[in-house]
């Protein structure tokens, strides 16, 4: 169950490859573009062996046009939501929501550092121009395995010039995450977006450093967990059930397709909506959200349906649903 949607005709304008694995679409609804602010995630309806499913994608640089650009990483293995978009054309028609910004940019800090992990460049491209056209004091760090993964990093840096450091993890170039928090101003920002050990790392290393929990705001992608993802299973005494989740599917899309209703909203690990009771785990709880603290996340008490797994086993629930 999701709280309602409404789904808007549109059409692919134009894509283009930024790399061998990202593809850059403008997505032209019929309607014409809503307002939307630099932060802000655009929900598409993809067909996955049939079935419809919605995924959610970060809107690229600045509003002002009259189409949305998203970025989609083919991702191996999919869920089928990027090979569902790689499959499009240009005039491909599709079905979107409009945008929704849980991840906005305010502008009322001394200081802003904006940190990319991978693919989650996509919302801090747009997060990086505007805070520089306001001539604010903001600085970028862009993570990556190599080189030929900086997308956007040409745009990036004649916007940011050496006020952007990129690091090519296969060139031994590692981004210190401790050091760059000590060299923040008091009160700075800190904006992140990328894989869940990038942002559990700068939580653990905030924290540390003694910030307020309130200046570091992130986002998360789904699919970044600590294992690849592999099947699992899952029990549900109180519906009598044992369900099998496969390696492309989410365990949220498995229980609401048999019928556990279960809530959910971002479906990005970030709003707690679908977290479910954990009664045992066989194997390790491969927990991929951002909404539970690390320490609730080692007491395995709880997890999110929509974006973790179980690896080497699988899970048995307590109830998927509860109105209270
Ligand atoms: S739906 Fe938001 S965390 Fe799962």
């Amino acid at each position: 169950m999701r709280n309602n949607q409404d789904w808007h005709p549109a059409n692919v304008r134009a894509h283009r490859d930024l790399s061998a694995t990202v593809r850059e679409f403008e997505i032209r609804p019929e309607g014409g573009v809503k307002p939307w602010s630099v932060g802000s995630h655009l929900d598409v309806r993809v067909e996955v062996d049939g079935r419809e499913e919605t995924r959610s994608y970060s809107l690229v640089g600045v509003p002002g046009d009259d189409a949305y650009r998203i970025a989609v990483k083919r991702a191996q293995p999919s869920r089928g939501g990027s090979r569902f978009m790689w499959g499009l054309e240009t005039g491909s028609e599709l079905s979107i929501g409009e945008p929704n910004n849980h991840f906005e940019l305010s502008f009322n800090a001394p200081q802003f550092l904006l940190v990319a992990g991978g693919i989650g460049i996509t919302p801090i491209v747009g997060m990086a121009q505007m805070l520089a056209a306001r001539g604010a004091n903001v600085q970028m760090r862009y993570a990556v395995r190599s080189a030929a993964e900086l997308v956007y990093g040409d745009r990036l840096r004649q916007t940011l010039g050496d006020r952007l450091k990129t690091f090519c993890s296969d060139a031994g170039e590692r981004l210190d995450i401790a050091a760059e928090i000590a060299a923040l101003a008091p009160r700075a920002q800190l904006l992140a977006c990328g894989p869940i050990t990038l942002l559990d790392a700068l939580r653990e290393a905030w924290a540390t450093a003694g910030r307020p929990a309130a200046d570091l705001r992130f986002e998360t992608f789904g699919n970044s967990g600590r294992y690849v993802a592999q099947p699992f299973w899952v029990e549900l005494p109180r519906h009598g059930l044992r369900l099998e989740v496969p390696a492309e599917r989410s365990l949220l899309d498995v229980l609401n397709e048999a019928g556990v209703e279960t809530l959910y909203d971002c479906q990005r690990g970030e709003c707690g909506l679908c977290a479910v009771d954990v009664v045992s785990a066989t194997g390790s709880i491969d927990h991929r959200d951002v909404f539970f603290s690390a320490h609730e996340k080692q007491s395995n008490q709880r997890l999110c349906a929509c974006v973790s797994r179980v690896h080497g086993g699988g899970v048995v629930l307590d109830s998927a649903y509860r109105p209270d």
